[in-house]
């Protein structure tokens, strides 16, 4: 029985850093052994004597209900979408995350994306290797209005990561917008409006998602959205699968209701799916968060948490329930 079970696939890989913390504190773990993302059943077995459990986005729900040991799940991002809430709340389990460890990261993934899509640069590459050296007209970011769609931390630093580019705007659509958040990026010089889905949809060539994934944003871009928007307009999302519905994305896609999309997240991951036959659409396998600093600041703040956790000190990032 250890303290702590490590369910991320790559803790540790690249800095052993806070895995020497936990052992200096003490503390003793397993590590997922099986080096992909875990079955929930795979999580309740693996994870049920430890007191702390340092969670990706697998599945909690089985573990949190057949621990009696579980006292503290600190999820490594910021996606919660995958954590019982309720049930944490019943059993007094403590939810803690690292939000801020991942933003820089996801930000530079979905501006690579956006420029990647603009310039078909997959394209360009696959058809130079098949011998095919064929220039590729694309569009760029400067000049072009970008939609984003949830302005919270990814949203805000891709506005500021989209001031060099100078858009012809950046349109924002979020539900509980901040307004000082849009007046600082206008007084650094960006001509940012707030819009509903609607306008903005029509009228952005890119549209970039930066929500998390609940029951209001399922789904939230499915066929009908996508016939709004322009048809050479490029959608990215780095958020979560299951926002933008892949099966409308791909006949979309198709016909020509959009031009081209990028995907770093999936319904189900691995995805192996139809949109791997389009050559209008980017696929990643969800490494927004996969950068050398990104995973050792996330790690290290994990372990931290565990620790106070352990040592009966408060927690620093603390998830209200
Ligand atoms: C994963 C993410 O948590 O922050 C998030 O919510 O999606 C990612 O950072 C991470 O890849 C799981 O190890």
């Amino acid at each position: 029985m250890n303290d702590l079970f490590i369910s991320t696939t790559t803790f540790g890989a690249s800095d052993k850093t806070p895995l020497n913390k936990l052992e200096q504190a003490g503390i003793s773990y397993s590590l997922n052994p099986h080096k992909r993302k875990l079955l929930p059943e795979e999580t309740a077995v693996l994870a049920k004597d430890s007191i702390g459990l340092i969670a990706g986005i697998e599945d909690l729900e089985s573990l949190v209900r057949s621990s009696e040991n579980i006292k503290l799940i600190c999820r490594l991002g910021v996606g919660l979408e995958n954590v019982p809430f309720d049930l944490c709340q019943e059993k007094n389990i403590k939810v803690s995350f690292t939000p801020d460890a991942v933003t820089p990261a996801i930000a530079e993934l979905t501006i690579s994306l956006m420029l990647a899509v603009a310039r078909k640069l997959c394209v360009s590459d696959k058809n130079i290797r098949l011998g095919d050296w064929q220039r590729k007209l694309g569009v760029r970011i400067g000049g072009s209005t970008i939609g984003l769609i949830g302005f919270g931390r990814v949203g805000q630093m891709v506005a500021e990561l989209l001031l060099s580019f100078k858009p012809k705007l950046v349109l924002v659509y979020d539900t509980y917008l901040n307004q000082e958040q849009v007046h600082k990026m206008e007084e650094k010089g960006l001509n940012i409006k707030p819009v509903s889905l609607d306008e903005m949809l029509k009228t952005a060539d890119i549209v970039s998602l930066h929500v998390g994934l609940n029951d209001s944003t399922r789904n939230m871009i499915s066929g009908q959205e996508m016939v709004i928007m322009k048809n050479d307009s490029i959608l990215i999302n780095t958020s979560r699968g299951g926002i933008v519905n892949e099966q409308d994305l791909y006949l979309a896609l198709e016909k020509g209701d959009i031009g081209g999309a990028a995907l770093d997240v999936f319904e189900e991951e691995p995805y192996n799916g139809p949109l791997t036959k389009l050559e209008n659409v980017l696929l990643s396998p969800h490494q927004g968060s996969a950068t050398k600093d990104c995973r050792a600041k996330m790690e290290m703040e994990a372990v931290d948490e565990v620790i106070r956790f352990i040592e009966g000190k408060p927690l620093k990032q603390e998830v209200s329930i």
